[in-house]
């Protein structure tokens, strides 16, 4: 008998669905913490040969664990990546983005020490809703197992409870039974 797989596995993976069912060729994207790079990869792969993904990241270790794993891939010049806080990237992208990702934490295999941060990442989020199209996508994971991460947590929703509801809509995708430190991955559409 064939065993299925369960499909809500992790915030991720909510996140994976949703670049999938929004990104399409020819889009521009922005991924805002680009850390091992995987995000990057898929919405290269989704945005195809006429798009392009902005990247962001504040190590010099992300960008090059990010650049390694596109160029397997034979797909790196879809991308730029800036090694930037994610707070300036309108500095970097012009408005009409698809969609904008944001996996919060730090880098694994690196120094926990260099996590985003409440304040930077709020800027970053306000940002992103700036370079957004209309039913354009802001997707967060947020992981609130750790202290800074559960400050940006109680930020972000903060943050998200104030968007006027006649421009986003917000949904938070929480695993209720995973305790307080449980991931989760909020979506805001963008919808005038
Ligand atoms: C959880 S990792 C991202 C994982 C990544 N999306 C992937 O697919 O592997 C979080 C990343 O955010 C980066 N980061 C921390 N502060 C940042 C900032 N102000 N701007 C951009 N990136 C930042 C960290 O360096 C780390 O690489």
């Amino acid at each position: 008998m064939s065993q299925q797989e369960p499909r809500l596995k992790s915030a991720r993976h909510i996140a994976a669905e949703v670049f999938a069912q929004t990104v399409r060729e020819g889009d521009r994207v922005v991924d805002a913490t680009l850390g091992t790079g995987q995000d990057c990869l898929l919405l290269c792969q989704l945005v195809g040969e006429g798009g392009k993904v902005y990247g962001f990241d504040v190590q010099q270790d992300a960008l090059r664990r990010t650049q390694e794993r596109l160029k397997k891939q034979g797909i790196a010049h879809r991308a730029t990546l800036h090694l930037v806080g994610h707070e300036r990237m309108a500095e970097f992208v012009q408005q009409g983005v698809r969609l904008a990702a944001f996996n919060l934490g730090w880098l694994p295999g690196s120094d926990k020490s260099v996590t985003t941060q409440a304040q930077t990442t709020l800027q970053a989020l306000d940002a992103a809703l700036g370079l957004l199209a209309p039913l354009g996508m802001l997707v967060v994971c947020i992981y609130p197992g750790h202290a800074e991460g559960a400050r940006e947590q109680d930020a972000i929703l903060d943050w998200c409870s104030q968007l006027s509801p006649k421009r986003y809509t917000a949904l938070w995708h929480r695993f209720i039974n995973g305790g307080l430190g449980a991931p989760s991955c909020l979506v805001v559409e963008k919808i005038k």
